[in-house]
């Protein structure tokens, strides 16, 4: 979504700003603007549309000082013009503000206000915080804050300065994250810890209800009735060349690139051959509490939801507790069956995807024990959860989530052999997962040393309007996760669907001009997918298949063949998805689209 950079220390601000706005990008990028403290008061730049307009109109019309805040916005309340680009003033343009979030009752404090003298110049609910901030300023910014979010309902990561108390940053946070970070006398503010990575890596991760006083001697952390709080100091262990290209036309294309080594990162230490099982000291809980539970509901959106849904079959298979997979935006707002012995699994890459984050307290709050597997270190889900598992995937820039899906997966595994070892999965099963699980970072380069292939093969798609993915299984996840890469980053309508279900409405749409992809490895429902690309075929559908071995009965049924190596039915979806990825990449590329960011699209959904 949207992304926050604020800086106070000896530097110029603007560059510094600039530079991480860059890198927060990819949070949302449809408008930006600068707000610096200067000698004659605030001054700020904006504009509409990527970072770079605005760095244009700041070299062209240069502000100095060295305490600013900035902001890269993702609309949800107004169009994404220079007008509804923050940083948002009050009436004298003494206030500046930046917010990620949603002010839910905007509008009638718009209203209040303009009955009390103040004109609005934006769209936005985030002007109202201004003007509110105004209306409470007595001499002290804090106190002001203080009270203006006293009267607000919504979501904010907010940082505002002022030229009436010139020499601060206050932020605040309820729902959108927000991380202080220490330098060498010098301060930083951000969203993501990508845009301040270059400067620091040591942090204080706010939590919801905190509000921060950064100074050029130092900083304190208050809550909303002014008392001051204690925030531990953490260390991030991301490198910065995990935050940039690398060489690579694309973040989506690195991250690809990546997955042999994030999926060694994600098993690294974590997997007991003897004992056929899997350590996972985050968990947070014992073997006695693991016997108690006796359902599991697996929360998640996108592509978290399907990893989720792969989840469900091998928790299912391997411990016979029954799964429930929920979209977490639909969780929340049932009425559904949780009790202590409720196990929730909270998959997000981000952590702070608002309605996973939502689903997770409303478990939490019905008695369920809840543990998170998320992959941003630090970050809200992480530390509210009761306990989890990282997926160590490093950042995920590109805004098509890939390298974190194959994590997901792998650390579900993970999770299924630590509770299926407590019930129906025997030792030598164990072990032989974990062999298959060890074999999986060669087999995805295997896959990766024939991407020139699904390359060419893009090329011979590019026109289409339309395509299905089909899959049985545990790879009916991964023809809807297939389709979900397509249609996000070239904009070409796809639909996933399980194979079999195709003749009850779908196949109505097959012929000539529609390709259909199939997921069919040698699993244990080969034979059955067979069945459906012969009735795909029989109506003249273009067919795509993924196989994993010379397969006779595909003869003559098939116009393009994409091979993976062979490995047990509940991995097919990590090596499945490695090629789906690139022939998405390569049909987005070829067709002219921005894929490191989709149109509309933003990491990191923190608005419900
Ligand atoms: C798709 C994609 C999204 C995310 C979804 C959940 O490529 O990236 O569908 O998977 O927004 O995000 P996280 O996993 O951060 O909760």
């Amino acid at each position: 979504m949207c992304g926050i950079v604020g800086y106070v220390g000896p530097r110029v601000a603007t560059p510094l700003l600039i530079e991480g706005l860059k890198r927060l990008e990819y949070r949302g990028y449809d408008s930006a603007g600068v707000a610096i403290m200067n000698g004659r008061g605030v001054e700020t730049r904006k504009a509409a549309g990527k970072i770079s307009t605005l760095e244009t109109i700041v070299n062209g019309s240069p502000v100095a000082g060295t305490l600013g805040i900035a902001h890269t916005r993702w609309a949800t309340h107004g169009a994404p013009t220079t007008g509804n680009a923050h940083p948002h003033s009050d009436c004298k343009g003494h206030i500046a503000v930046v917010h990620n979030g949603i002010i839910e009752n905007a509008t009638a404090l718009r209203h209040w206000l303009a009955d009390n003298g103040h004109t609005f110049t934006s769209e936005t609910d985030t002007e109202v915080l201004a003007h509110l901030i105004e209306a409470s300023f007595e001499g002290n910014l804090e106190d002001a804050v203080i009270e203006a979010l006293h009267m607000v309902h919504g979501t904010y990561g907010i940082a505002v300065i002022s030229s009436l108390d010139r020499d601060k940053i206050v932020v605040a946070r309820k729902g959108s994250p927000l991380i202080i970070g220490l330098g060498d006398q010098e301060y930083y503010v951000a969203s993501d810890v990508s845009a301040i990575l270059e400067h620091t890596r040591q942090v204080v991760y706010l939590d919801d209800g905190d509000l921060a006083v950064i100074e050029r001697t130092g900083y304190r952390v208050l809550d909303l009735d002014a008392h001051e709080m204690t925030r531990a100091v953490s260390q991030v262990d991301w490198d910065l060349d995990q935050i940039e290209r690398g060489g690579f036309d694309h973040f989506m294309l690195k991250e690809i690139f990546e997955q042999p080594q994030t999926i060694e990162n994600t098993m690294r230490g974590r997997l007991l051959e003897a004992d056929g099982t899997a350590k996972l000291a985050g968990l947070n809980v014992t073997n006695e509490e693991l016997l108690e539970i006796d359902n599991i509901i697996i929360t998640a959106c996108g592509t978290s939801w399907h990893s989720a849904l792969i989840g469900e079959h091998m928790l299912e298979e391997m411990t016979r507790i029954p799964v429930e997979v929920e979209y977490a935006s639909e969780f929340r707002y049932r009425n559904p069956i949780v009790t202590s012995r409720t196990l929730c699994i909270v998959i997000s890459q981000s952590g702070e995807t608002a309605d996973t984050l939502a689903a997770m307290r409303e478990a939490k709050r019905r008695g369920a024990r809840a543990i998170g597997l998320v992959n941003v270190v630090g970050s809200t889900i992480a530390r509210e959860s009761d306990g989890g598992v990282y997926l160590h995937a490093g950042p995920e820039i590109g805004v098509a989530s890939t390298k974190a899906f194959t994590s997901q997966v792998v650390a579900l595994a993970l999770l299924t052999l630590r509770m299926g070892r407590l019930r129906a999965l025997s030792s030598v099963r164990g072990a032989e997962i974990i062999e298959a699980l060890h074999a999986l970072p060669g087999q995805i380069r295997e896959i990766l040393d024939r991407a020139a292939e699904i390359e060419q093969l893009a090329e011979q798609y590019i026109e289409s309007h339309n395509f299905l993915y089909l899959g049985r299984g545990y790879n009916f996840p991964v023809a809807l996760e297939g389709a979900l890469k397509l249609k996000e980053i070239s904009y070409i309508h796809a639909e996933g669907y399980p194979a079999a279900e195709m003749k009850h409405g779908p196949i109505a749409l097959i012929d000539s001009q529609m390709p259909v992809v199939f997921i069919a490895p040698h699993d244990s429902v080969f034979d059955k997918v067979v069945s459906n690309v012969q009735e795909v075929k029989a109506r003249g559908g273009r067919v795509i298949a993924l196989t994993s071995r010379d397969e006779p009965q595909l003869a003559g049924l098939i116009d393009h063949e994409i091979r993976i190596p062979q490995t047990i039915d509940m991995l097919t979806p990590v090596l499945a998805a490695v090629p789906l990825q690139l022939l998405a990449y390569y049909i987005a590329v070829k067709r002219g689209c921005n894929v490191d960011q989709p149109r509309n699209l933003a990491k990191s959904v923190t608005v419900e």
